[in-house]
């Protein structure tokens, strides 16, 4: 049968759900994470695409324009001849419109070391990156960054490297357009040469806007866990509910099995209490038989002999009272005195302990009163004394003795059985109480004398019972 302990399962069903919800928090976020990072690669490089663009198509056109006399010579605006300011204003534009369909938000910059207009300098970190690039030892960068206590996913790639048309606006401020000088200073953004890096494109994209992108999916797959985990739970509570059943209807049968065994027990008892009285009985019938052949039966010799044979059967009717009380079940507790409960074992015993000649001593040192089921008690007595019978008979022990005390020790109503029979060598001890543990051979032991016993005194009669080992037997003690 599969046991299942409700509690353990429930809780390691908990701790795997926390660890499950982990688990996919993390999926959720390498996913998106992975995705941000292809969408934001491919927003570089058209980024990349469009600023080759303006160098390599529009801008020659505007210069031509310029040579053949169609602008004029310091003509400079830079909506149509900053690639910068170009490459910025669309990605502005797209930004917004991903935010308006609700896509990730994310942040666009230009970063350089020499930057026309200063909103383009590159920090710290991104110089760093653009060294990199510049000495060409990486070619694409990306991480995840902590910005006043926010994550964001980072990627970098380089800008192109400065080409000669370029150089009109970038080398020395005489040979640029007066707009420009006008518009920007003269300071910033010149002195470049051909072959050089200018700048890194750089994209931040928040990781918990990417997460919370995400939270339906993510919410939706817990929730699913969670309905499963649910499901199996409920299915562990009817398996354990069935067990428990099941259990309850073993240990009833194990009772009445027990209790079937000692009913035997005592009839065999009751047999030999009447061996004697039925003798007597069979002895007086035989006298008055003989006294009436020889016509001696006279009336006071009949009566005599009635009156004999009425007190052996009063003395048959009693043994069988005191025996019969073992029999009824389903009764309602009830309070009873210690002593009567170890009398009646006793009584019940007596005549197998005599016929083995095994010294029974009784020490009743307080008479306590308890309340439960005095019969069940009898029973849970006569098992512990029949496996004491058994292991001095086994072991053939001289002077085999079994002793009974009652006292009261603390407020703790006890009592006490101990044999010599040199103890319980099973490891570990309590070994002995699990049901179907015998060491008898079969057919002499079922295993399930002590189970019962726990059973009944735990169980039923509020009380514990265990047992160890003293140097010459078994102790066994119950208390109340
Ligand atoms: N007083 C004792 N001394 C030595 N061994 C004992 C004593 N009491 C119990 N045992 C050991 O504990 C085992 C289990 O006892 P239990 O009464 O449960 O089963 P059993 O006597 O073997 O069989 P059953 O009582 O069902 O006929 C015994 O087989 C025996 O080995
Ligand atoms: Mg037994």
């Amino acid at each position: 049968m599969l046991k299942i302990n409700l509690k353990i399962s429930a809780i390691f069903l908990v701790v795997l759900y926390v660890i499950m919800v982990g688990f996919f928090y993390n999926f959720y976020q390498h996913l998106v994470i992975k995705d941000a990072k292809q969408e934001v690669v491919n927003i570089l490089n058209t980024t990349k695409t469009i600023r080759n663009y303006v160098e390599n198509i529009q801008k020659p056109v505007i210069y031509n324009l310029e040579k053949e006399g169609k602008l004029y010579k310091d003509f400079f605006d830079p909506r149509i001849l900053s690639s910068t300011y170009i490459v910025k204003t669309i990605h502005q534009m797209y930004s917004d419109s991903l935010k308006m369909e609700h896509h990730i938000p994310y942040k666009y910059k230009l970063a350089a070391t020499n930057p026309r207009n200063p909103q383009n300098r590159a920090d710290k970190f991104e110089k760093k990156i653009l060294e990199k690039f510049r000495k060409n030892k990486i070619k694409e960068f990306s991480t995840i960054l902590k910005e006043k206590g926010k994550n964001y996913f980072f990627v970098a790639v380089p800008t192109e490297r400065n080409k000669p048309s370029c150089m009109r606006c970038h080398s020395t401020p005489d040979v640029a357009p007066k707009e420009l000088i006008k518009r920007y200073g003269d300071k910033a953004g010149f002195y470049e040469k051909v072959g050089d890096l200018r700048a890194i494109i750089s994209l931040k994209v928040p990781i918990s806007h990417i997460v919370s992108s995400h939270i339906k999916d993510f919410l939706i797959t817990i929730f699913i866990a969670l309905v499963v985990f649910i499901i199996f739970f409920i299915f562990l509570y009817i398996i354990y509910k069935k067990n428990l059943k099941l259990q309850a209807r073993k240990d009833l049968l194990l009772l009445n099995q027990n209790k079937l065994a000692s009913m035997g027990e005592m009839i065999g008892n009751i047999a030999h209490q009447w061996k004697q009285p039925l003798a007597q009985l069979s002895f007086i019938l035989v006298n008055i038989e003989l006294n009436s052949s020889r016509g001696k039966l006279t009336e006071s010799k009949l009566k005599e002999k009635i009156s004999e044979a009425n007190a052996q059967i009063a003395f048959m009717s009693n043994t069988i009272d005191d025996f019969r009380n073992f029999f009824s079940s389903g009764k309602p507790q009830e309070e009873y005195a210690i002593k009567d409960v170890v009398i009646l074992t006793e009584q019940l015993l007596s005549a197998t302990l005599e016929k083995n000649k095994i010294e029974l001593s009784i020490d009743i040192k307080n008479n306590f009163y308890l309340v439960g089921y005095p019969n069940e008690i009898v029973q849970a007595f006569v098992n512990i004394i029949n496996n004491a019978k058994d292991a001095l008979l086994e072991r053939e022990i001289q002077n085999p003795q079994i002793l009974i005390k009652t006292f009261v020790k603390n407020s703790n109503k006890i009592v006490t059985i101990q044999d010599n029979a040199e103890g319980i060598n099973i490891e570990p001890i309590d070994k002995i109480f699990e049901p179907y543990f015998t060491t008898k051979f079969s057919n002499s032991g079922t295993g399930i004398g002590l189970y019962m016993t726990k059973m009944i005194v735990e169980k039923n009669n509020a009380g514990k019972i265990s047992v160890k080992n003293l140097h010459t037997g078994a102790l066994f003690t119950i208390i109340f």
